[in-house]
């Protein structure tokens, strides 16, 4: 397929956008594949009213209840779900009095907030609000909450958590390697009577010891429990361009990516787009979980709050974010986002903390 340019466009795409006009990314495959930009007379999320499914949503997670000791999963609530992920926030009423381990699939916790220590096979890791923790499918673990309130976002896929392709940038960027944390085997000596919850098909089996599970004296190998912050995270930029959200990636999954977005420069070139361009994501729905800070491109959107964009219908700043944007230097956001190949389902316990009007917040 050869390029075209017809009527009146932007010469380098997100920046000096024609006078009265409107940039929209019209693109394939996230943001690797065919793409072409459009220049409309109106913002495309300038409508008057949506009618059908594919309405935006947010959520305030903060309003989720919190999961007690129900002696059966899930202590975790699913906010969004299809066949290859799901997303759940995790608030512990109390600390779990026995051990876990996921047969369904990799787990991936995000700490919003609190602090504590995770007990793995592997050995223990203290964990702190910021921090990302691995724990690969069929490992044994129990969380300790050190500080009350902790407040989990937990990913689900069917695949390994990895890393994603730096490609030129090498192995050395978006964070130094060696700020990854693995345990150190610390094995638990002693007696009693512990019980092991898995879950398998979403249904769960008690297994009973009469020693402590997590009695590991040592490990080797490349499949372990693994943590690193969001916080040494070190952002690919671009002074001159608006850069795709793809460049925030941190954790690649079978049919998902979950990307970091954290303080950074916005683009200073005179003439250079600052804030998301508008978009309709056709191949993935976007989930976005705003952990702290001002989130630049939305208004009104605070700490613990979840947005949910579907593949096919537009998304991009608020008007007032593009106002506030042009004397802005920076942002200091930092938030998650989940972007899913397969499209996703709301659960009812997500919907009951859902902002009724957030689709017209455009206008
Ligand atoms: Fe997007």
């Amino acid at each position: 397929m050869v390029l075209h340019a017809k009527g009146r466009y932007a010469k380098r795409a997100h920046f000096d956008i024609p006078e009265g006009l409107w940039e929209e990314e019209h693109g394939r495959e996230g943001f690797f594949g065919p793409v072409s930009h459009l220049y409309r007379h109106h913002p495309p999320t300038g409508w008057t009213d949506i009618e059908g499914p594919m309405r935006p949503q947010a959520f305030n997670a903060h309003k989720l209840p919190k999961t007690q000791q129900l002696g059966a999963l899930p202590e975790r609530v699913v906010m969004l779900y299809n066949d290859e992920v799901s997303m759940a926030v995790w608030r512990p009423a109390s600390p779990p009095d026995h051990l876990f381990r996921n047969a369904d699939g990799d787990e991936l916790y995000f700490v919003h907030e609190g602090c504590g220590k995770l007990f793995t096979d592997f050995g223990p890791l203290n964990y702190c609000p910021g921090d990302y923790i691995v724990i690969p499918r069929g490992t044994t673990y129990q969380f300790a909450p050190t500080t009350p309130g902790n407040f989990f976002l937990i990913f689900e896929g069917k695949g390994l958590f990895r890393e994603p392709d730096r490609g030129l940038l090498g192995q050395h960027a978006l964070y130094d390697p060696t700020t990854i944390e693995t345990p150190e085997p610390e094995p638990i000596l002693e007696t009693g009577t512990f019980q092991v919850k898995v879950k398998r098909l979403n249904q769960v089996t008690t297994i009973t010891y009469p020693f402590h599970p997590l009695d590991v004296a040592g490990w080797k190998g490349d499949l372990t429990v693994w943590k690193i912050s969001i916080h040494d995270i070190c952002p690919v930029n671009c002074h001159r361009m608006h850069l795709p959200p793809s460049v925030h990636t941190t954790f690649v999954n079978d049919g998902f990516i979950i990307c970091s977005f954290v303080p950074r420069p916005l683009e200073t070139e005179p003439g250079a787009v600052k804030v998301p361009f508008f978009h309709r994501n056709i191949d993935y729905d976007e989930v976005l979980f705003y952990h702290d800070g001002d989130f630049f491109s939305r208004d009104g959107i605070g700490r613990g709050m979840v947005t949910f964009h579907p593949q096919g219908i537009h998304h991009g700043p608020h008007p007032k974010a593009i106002e506030t944007t042009e004397s802005k230097t920076d942002t200091n956001e930092v938030a998650v986002m989940m972007d899913t190949r397969q499209p996703l389902f709301v659960t009812q316990e997500a919907q009951q903390c859902g902002l009724a009007d957030y689709w017209k917040s455009w206008q």
